[in-house]
């Protein structure tokens, strides 16, 4: 198989990468990313050189550029390329709609003109809104977004949903719950408070601290979604989640004590706007459809992420200083 996988560069899209190419060693992989703040090259460092391996630098909102790559003859597209931050988005929603629900739409656009036989939709359980206190999210659950982030992601999951009813697009919609594992941003809660506490530096909890999240390894997610191109079934929407429910206080004393730290490292601050209080993620679907469940335990793979962490303290003190931001920006204009 040939894969379009687009957002390859952030945190998830280079697992993805990494798992399929080891998973797969017939198949070849192109990465359309746009090196936003978020993407890095250096995620992808051990298989730049891999044959099997393209990295093209576009914008899934460019159609050009998109109907370019997928006129030569691919299998399947993968979006995975969003901006996906909700702290972000609260600020400034604009990128979101362009990338999120614009880009998505020109990658459907040009799927249905070149008859693309396979479309993975990268979606999440943040467009079923807040779940109080008990219940789980179904593939059935209403789309009920709080922050601009998850409107945007559910305006893309509508759209692929209408491609598939009206132009009969094999389009497939995962929702996958919060990921954790190698080479995430740290912006997000686990990276950020790791990084944080090994600096010696408060980790930042937004209000009470007892907001949930459905904690699942990126590599569980990456296996899932290898599952859904494989065995899928067009218009469905399969979720993915790791039934693993951790308050962030969980989570922080976690982190703090893996790490050996002090609890005066925590520091409550305002609340996030529109706060999701709990998110979980009914997975059985998946598990009785497709045959997928999650490998990992939490308790091993969070030892395995904070290790990670540790071991590639040059990874994130380059985008934590800016570094990688100036010599990447530096490197993309003169490939240009
Ligand atoms: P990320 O922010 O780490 O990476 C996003 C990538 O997309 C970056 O490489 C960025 O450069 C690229 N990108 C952004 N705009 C682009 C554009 N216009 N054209 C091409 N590339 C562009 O995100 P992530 O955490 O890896 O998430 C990947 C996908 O998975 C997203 O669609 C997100 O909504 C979804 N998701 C994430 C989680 C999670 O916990 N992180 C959970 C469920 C679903
Ligand atoms: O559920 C899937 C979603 O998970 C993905 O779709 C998003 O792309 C991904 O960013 C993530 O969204 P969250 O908002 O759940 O993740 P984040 O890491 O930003 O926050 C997790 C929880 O931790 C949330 O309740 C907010 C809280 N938090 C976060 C940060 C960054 C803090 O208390 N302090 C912080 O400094």
């Amino acid at each position: 198989m040939r894969l379009l996988v687009t957002g390859g560069a952030g945190f998830i899209g280079s697992n993805f990468i990494r798992f399929y190419l080891r998973e797969h060693p017939e198949d070849s992989i192109i990465n359309l990313d746009k090196l936003t703040y978020a993407g890095n090259l250096e995620n992808l460092k051990d298989i730049e050189g891999d044959a099997r391996y393209q990295f093209i630098h576009g914008d899934i909102a460019d159609f050009n550029v998109v109907d370019f790559l997928l006129k030569d003859g691919v299998d399947a597209v993968i979006n995975f390329a969003a901006e996906s931050h909700v702290d972000r988005s609260i600020n400034d929603p604009s990128p979101f709609l362009r990338t999120n629900i614009a880009g998505t739409q020109i990658l459907l656009e040009s799927s249905r003109r070149n008859k693309i036989p396979r479309f993975i939709q990268v979606s999440t359980d943040e467009v079923y809104g807040s779940l109080e206190p008990i219940g789980l999210f179904t593939e059935r659950s209403a789309l009920r977004p709080n922050s601009p982030y998850a409107a945007s992601k559910a305006s893309a999951d509508l759209l692929v949903r209408s491609y598939f009813k009206t132009y009969n697009l094999p389009a497939i919609i995962t929702r996958c719950s919060n990921n954790y594992g190698p080479y995430q941003f740290p912006e997000k809660l686990i990276p950020l408070f790791v990084t944080n506490a090994l600096s010696d530096e408060p980790v930042t909890i937004y209000g009470d601290g007892l907001n949930i999240r459905d904690w699942l390894y990126v590599d569980d997610h990456c296996r899932a979604i290898d599952t859904v191109l494989k065995k899928g079934k067009a218009g469905e929407i399969y979720n993915i989640g790791g039934n693993t429910e951790k308050t962030n206080l969980e989570i922080t004393d976690i982190i703090l004590n893996i790490l050996n730290k002090p609890q005066s490292l925590k520091k409550f601050v305002k609340d996030r706007q529109g706060h999701d209080r709990r998110y979980a993620i009914d997975s059985t679907k998946i598990k009785m459809e497709l045959g997928w469940e999650p490998k990992y335990k939490f308790e091993e793979a969070i030892q395995k992420t904070i290790q990670w962490y540790i071991d590639n303290r040059e990874w994130w003190e380059r985008i934590k200083s800016g570094e990688y931001r100036l010599s990447n920006e530096q490197r993309v204009q003169s490939n240009e």
